[in-house]
């Protein structure tokens, strides 16, 4: 006989990437310590998560739908979740966007933010007040580098990063007195459909509202570049997934976790730097001067984790 799965785990924009690594990833462990609710906004895309699940479906995983977007599809998941009880609340969702701010709409930069900043605070408008009287329960957060520090054409995905983690350094204050945690999980980049999406996108983008110098700097230094990034540096769902495992199960989790060792040194200029030239320099000398050195090196890591055949030794899962 099994023991009874111990934590009830919701988890937000399981149709793909890291949300369905992570699903995935809690669903299957040997101990059994999680039931999951894998949740998406369309369950049409639920085929490849039930395929990655196996035998997992309907024992220590249910797929149910969740618009982060949504209060309403928000409440109708969290009421169908026996005693509403969430221990750990997953809040994965999110979209990118890159290019010049004048080739993009006000609505679809107000859609980046409805969704990676507002779906947060609709969950936890709906699941915060059932943890405070539980006096028990842990947020872990999806946020990324780019919640510490900006990347060039993405400004405003980084400041929907940026939100949440202001949001959460507020909240987290709060949760402590209720003997909550909150974590954020701050990956650099992952080869997910994000990335895909969000380079397609960028290869379709009507550049015609930006000037030549604007255009150009986008087409020809952003998207050029932008695949070698994450072929060099890029993670997969799954590292991902096994470093947030990591944060849950850990007795005293951290409030911020870096998944990825190589991008560090990068977000450490933005904390060696109070008056925050530094890390703003660094990555205009990278782009604009050092291209070239710029670029061996990432073919040099990209080198070095080819030989070595694996992104990133974790070391051993946890028991
Ligand atoms: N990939 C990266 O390089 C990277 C790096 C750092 C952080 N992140 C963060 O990681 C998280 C997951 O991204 P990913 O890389 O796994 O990308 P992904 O494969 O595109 O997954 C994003 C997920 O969010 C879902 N989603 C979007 N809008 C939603 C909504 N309104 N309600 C519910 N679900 C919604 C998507 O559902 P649909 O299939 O219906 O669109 C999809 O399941 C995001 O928060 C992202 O910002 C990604």
């Amino acid at each position: 006989m099994t023991a009874m799965p111990l934590k009830n785990v919701l988890i937000t924009g399981c149709s793909s990437g890291i949300g369905l690594a992570i699903a995935v990833k809690l669903a299957k462990d040997e101990q059994k310590r999680f039931k999951v609710y894998a949740t998406m906004r369309s369950l049409a895309k639920q085929d490849d998560l039930v395929a990655a699940a196996g035998r997992c479906m309907g024992k220590t995983m249910e797929i149910k739908q969740l618009d982060v977007c949504c209060e309403e599809s928000i409440r109708n998941c969290v009421s169908g979740i026996p005693d509403r009880k969430i221990d750990i609340l997953v809040s994965n969702a999110g979209m990118g966007l890159i290019g010049p701010i004048e080739c993009q709409t006000i609505e679809q930069m107000k859609t980046v933010m409805d969704t990676n900043f507002f779906g947060l605070v609709r969950l936890l408008k709906e699941i915060l007040p059932d943890m405070k009287k539980r006096k028990n329960g842990h947020i872990v957060i999806i946020s990324s580098v780019m919640g510490i520090q900006g990347i060039l054409f993405n400004d405003v995905y980084a400041a929907s990063k940026f939100a949440v983690e202001g949001f959460c350094e507020s909240l987290a204050i709060q949760a402590l007195k209720f003997k909550l945690q909150l974590s954020l999980i701050e990956p650099g980049p992952v080869i997910t459909e994000f990335e895909r999406k969000v380079y397609e996108d960028g290869l379709k983008m009507d550049l015609s509202a930006a000037d030549k110098e604007t255009a150009d700097m986008f087409t020809n230094v952003y998207l050029k570049n932008y695949k070698s990034i994450f072929q060099s540096l890029g993670q997969t769902a799954e590292d991902v997934a096994e470093h947030t495992m990591k944060i849950i199960l850990a007795e005293n989790p951290p409030f911020r976790h870096q998944t990825n060792t190589l991008y560090t040194p990068m977000t450490t200029l933005k904390y060696a730097d109070p008056n925050g030239d530094l890390p703003i320099d660094t990555f205009y000398k990278m782009v604009f001067q050092h291209d070239k050195v710029f670029n061996a090196s990432l073919n040099f890591i990209k080198l070095l984790r080819w030989r070595s055949n694996k992104s990133f030794d974790l070391g051993k899962p946890q028991s």
